[in-house]
């Protein structure tokens, strides 16, 4: 049996991770969250987790838990991680994640890595690090699980599908309020990577994640949409033939198999049914200007291009969830803050990657108040 420490529990892919971890007999040895101190509590009870943590505490049950060993600090949850875990899940929303991969990337533990924006902003520094980083994302987990089957010179490319989130249908975008784009026709995400998901931003960062977890260029990387969500990847080998990587839109595949690799086992399984169409095609450059223009971004300027991207994205998607923007302005304030800044940094540590950050999130505030 093995121990796991899940850093994000109470968010979409932490509550499913628990799931899976529960269905595979494993246990729980910590489980964090940044504020939701009620939600935690309950998984806790329900999964039978010893200890708890929260980044920032805002409740008052709080003393009795603390007096009881149950909750502990963040910092306290990364020592008993660190002590007690076979495997980490880091599913974090946002740059906050990127901390926590670092927390354990000099560590012999399995990272179980959901948060993209660890290695989108990070990747440099997680190059060649001890730990076992394993991606959770569905496509990346599939073509992780498609070339243990393929040898790698037969490889010529490696493909990720999109879905188009909730504006693929409609024809003027830019109007639309958060309740409209957080009403995604196939994936029950958290917020902020829906609304990721309809700029085709999530796109441009899980092109990155390729690149990084497999070692490629941009070029390499091939996106397609694709309505279903039922293929999440596939690979373009030498001779132009392609393998298809399919399921059901469920993230507790790629959970699974990101704990499980490189077994393929759980008592988790679903009889996957096709019905009706497989559609493909291109992605729309009117539709989706922010997925060429990041891509463009990190082709001449490589992590900070990222980190500015993100940072600028992080907070316009914050302003939009408030209600106090539109959709079609998400895109335009990010390509604005990004413009503004000095895009050429290199980056030799975390402290140096989250100083880049916070200048940019300052631009955007100083531009756009708050
Ligand atoms: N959802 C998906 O299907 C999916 C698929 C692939 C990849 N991912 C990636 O997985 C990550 C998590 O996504 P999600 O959709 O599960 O997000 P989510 O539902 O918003 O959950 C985020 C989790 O992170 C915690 N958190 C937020 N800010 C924090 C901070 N500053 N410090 C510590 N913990 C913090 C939240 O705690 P509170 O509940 O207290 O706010 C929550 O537990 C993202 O990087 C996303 O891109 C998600």
């Amino acid at each position: 049996m093995k121990k796991v420490a899940v850093f994000g529990a109470t968010g979409s892919i932490g509550k499913q991770a628990l799931d899976v971890i529960d269905k595979l007999g494993w246990q729980v040895v910590a489980a964090t969250a940044g504020s939701n101190l009620h939600l935690l509590q309950e998984l806790a009870y329900k999964y039978s987790i010893p200890q708890i943590a929260v980044r920032s505490l805002k409740n008052e049950l709080a003393d009795d838990l603390v007096k009881r060993n149950k909750l502990i600090s963040f910092a306290e949850a990364i020592e008993v991680a660190k002590e007690k875990a076979d495997v980490v899940v880091n599913a974090v929303s946002g740059f906050a994640g990127l901390e926590i991969t670092i927390a354990f990337s000099n560590t012999s533990k399995r990272i179980a890595l959901a948060n993209k924006e660890s290695v989108v902003c990070g990747g440099k520094l997680l190059k060649g690090v001890k730990a076992e980083i394993v991606p959770i994302d569905s496509e990346h987990t599939s073509l992780l699980m498609l070339s243990e089957f393929v040898k790698r010179p037969y490889i010529a490319r490696f493909g990720i599908t999109a879905s188009g989130g909730a504006i693929r249908d409609v024809d003027n975008p830019r109007d639309l309020s958060a309740e409209e784009v957080l009403r995604h026709p196939n994936w029950n995400m958290g917020a902020k990577i829906t609304v990721d998901s309809a700029t085709m931003f999530n796109k441009a960062l899980e092109v990155v994640e390729a690149c990084w977890y497999f070692d490629v260029d941009v070029e390499d990387v091939e996106v397609v949409l694709h309505r279903q969500s039922y293929v999440h990847s596939f690979l373009r080998l030498v001779d132009g033939s392609l393998i298809f990587a399919v399921s059901d839109p469920d993230m507790r595949f790629a959970i699974n198999y990101a704990l499980t690799y490189p077994e393929v086992r759980g008592s988790f399984r679903k009889e996957f049914n096709v019905n009706g169409d497989m559609e493909f095609c291109r992605i729309d450059e009117e539709k989706y200007p922010l997925f060429f223009y990041a891509l463009d971004k990190f082709k001449s300027y490589g992590e900070s291009a990222m980190v500015a991207l993100n940072a600028a994205d992080e907070c316009a998607v914050e302003d939009f969830l408030r209600g106090s923007i539109r959709f079609g302005e998400v895109i335009d304030r990010i390509i604005d803050v990004v413009e503004r800044v000095e895009l050429k940094q290199e980056f030799t540590t975390i402290r140096e990657i989250e100083e880049f950050d916070k200048y940019v999130r300052e631009r955007y505030k100083e531009t756009f108040g708050k």
